[in-house]
């Protein structure tokens, strides 16, 4: 059968692709269908045709899947924050964890490794404990909203659609994050839209306000707001941070990062501390964490503790060892493992992290940790310990191959690999595998509604 582009065409969804896409085969040529689930039969729309698949996107249901649920998110089909709130839970923990044992064998060819079933998030709403609403100068619109007077279409503040960069979805109510956070997001954006600043224009690159990203605290019910513009004018920000910490009595810190840069990363080139703490305290089973606003801290809480756990049962550690572990954040990593090794060395780029890390350690009694700053590169050429334990938890994109090298060089007896990326996860045991075995890997749900998937690997020198 011919696929043209602009064609209606009835699916039969047998599949879902990594990215939350389903998959529909017509005469073997694959149709990518965005808004999808296997066992839905749909009318489709194909919008892009290329030499090997398609894509198509959803114009009717003609029969849903029976793995397909109502998204209680009204934002749901439109929204980038989190793309699979119509797929039943358990489906989304199938396919994640098929997800990493197909990459292991497809990228790192590696086959015949034990990959457990995912270990579910407790919850899946209101998980995430850092969210960065955007701020733009166009509003998204939803199809209900087209044409609507009273709707103001130069300011939103809210989630990107995908594919769309320079307009935001103005978002009242996100369901990822715990509730008290929606109402300082409305707040806010009240506050912003009053201002006669005007918010940022990801096209023009002119206007104010950028990003407002909210941390919260589970363990002390506490939020920290960071408050993201493209100069510094604290007459501007500061009567916004004096009524977030006047009104909600569970805003401890505001904090403004400024930020020329283009790109819409939401740290800043510096930071002013503008009321209140200038970090937020949580608590980590026994331990307890400062993070400030743009250092790196596991985004699902309770989820931190069952990955941290796992990382501590595959280090197999006996209480003299000494450890190395690779991309260390804030320290939490070394100071889990702290009470069962002789030694955490701990090595990450961000000086502000480190930092954290260190009064980290002076705050839980933790005296064997010991953390160096810099670039992973640079920092293992001119390292001469002997680690029997490594742990790796690099960012999305992985480690750096000259990283790898140096890690085989070291060759510890055993390394815990923590990855985001099942891509770069298969990529580098694939290398690794060389003098290693790859023993098992646990996948932990830390993202639920998305398609993004922690994992955990043991590694065991052959
Ligand atoms: C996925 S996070 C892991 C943090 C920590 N293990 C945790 O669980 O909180 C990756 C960390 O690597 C750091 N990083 C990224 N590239 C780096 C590099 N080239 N050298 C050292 N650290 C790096 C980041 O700043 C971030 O803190």
């Amino acid at each position: 059968m011919q696929i043209k582009k602009g064609q209606d065409i009835e699916l039969a969804i047998t599949d879902l692709a990594f990215g939350g896409r389903g998959i529909a085969k017509v005469d073997g040529f694959t149709v990518f269908v965005d808004q999808a689930v296997p066992e839905d039969r749909v009318l489709a729309r194909i919008y892009k045709r290329k030499k090997n698949y398609a894509e198509a996107r959803v114009v009717s249901l003609i029969c849903p899947s029976p793995y397909r649920i109502d998204p209680p998110c009204a934002y749901s089909g439109w929204c980038g924050g989190c793309k699979w709130q119509f797929l039943d839970y358990d489906k989304q923990l199938e396919y994640k964890r098929r997800h990493v044992s197909e990459s292991l064998a497809h990228i790192g060819g590696i086959r015949d490794v034990r990959v457990h079933p995912t270990r579910a998030s407790d919850q899946v709403f209101h998980y995430r404990n850092k969210m960065e609403f955007s701020c733009a100068d166009r509003r998204w619109l939803l199809p209900e909203e087209l044409g609507d007077p009273a709707i103001d279409i130069g300011f939103a503040l809210g989630l990107h659609v995908p594919g769309t960069y320079h307009k935001v979805l103005d978002i009242d109510k996100c369901l990822l994050q715990p509730e008290t956070g929606n109402h300082i997001l409305n707040d806010a954006k009240r506050f912003m839209k009053n201002s006669g600043l005007p918010a940022y224009g990801l096209k023009t690159h002119e206007g104010f306000w950028r990003f407002l990203m909210l941390r919260h605290s589970v363990a002390h019910d506490q939020w920290l707001v960071n408050i993201v513009t493209a100069s510094e004018s604290l007459p501007s920000v500061k009567p916004l941070a004096d009524e977030l910490i006047e009104k909600f009595s569970w805003v401890v810190s505001v904090v403004n990062n400024i930020t020329a840069r283009k790109s819409g990363v939401a740290t800043g080139d510096y930071e002013v501390p503008l009321a209140g703490e200038v970090c937020l305290k949580e608590r980590l089973g026994p331990f307890e964490f400062e993070i400030s606003a743009n250092s790196f801290f596991q985004t699902n809480t309770r989820g931190a503790e069952i990955l941290y756990d796992t990382v501590k049962q595959y280090a197999g550690l006996s209480g003299g060892e000494t450890v190395l572990d690779l991309y260390s954040g804030t320290g939490t990593i070394p100071i889990w493992l702290s009470d069962a090794a002789g030694s955490v060395i701990g090595i990450e780029i961000v000086a502000g992290a480190v930092l954290d890390a260190e009064k980290n350690c002076r705050h839980n009694g933790v005296t064997n940790c010991e953390f160096l700053v810099g670039d992973i590169s640079d920092r293992l050429s001119d390292f001469n310990h002997s680690p029997e334990v490594m742990i790796i938890d690099p960012p999305r994109p992985g480690m750096h191959r000259d990283v790898v090298k140096k890690v085989l060089e070291i060759h510890p007896l055993r390394i815990v690999y923590v990855s985001c990326n099942p891509a770069t996860l298969a990529r580098d045991l694939g290398i690794l595998s060389e003098c290693y075995d790859v023993v098992e890997v646990q996948p932990v749900d830390m993202f639920p509604h998305t398609f993004h998937i922690e994992s955990i690997a043991k590694l065991e020198k052959r």
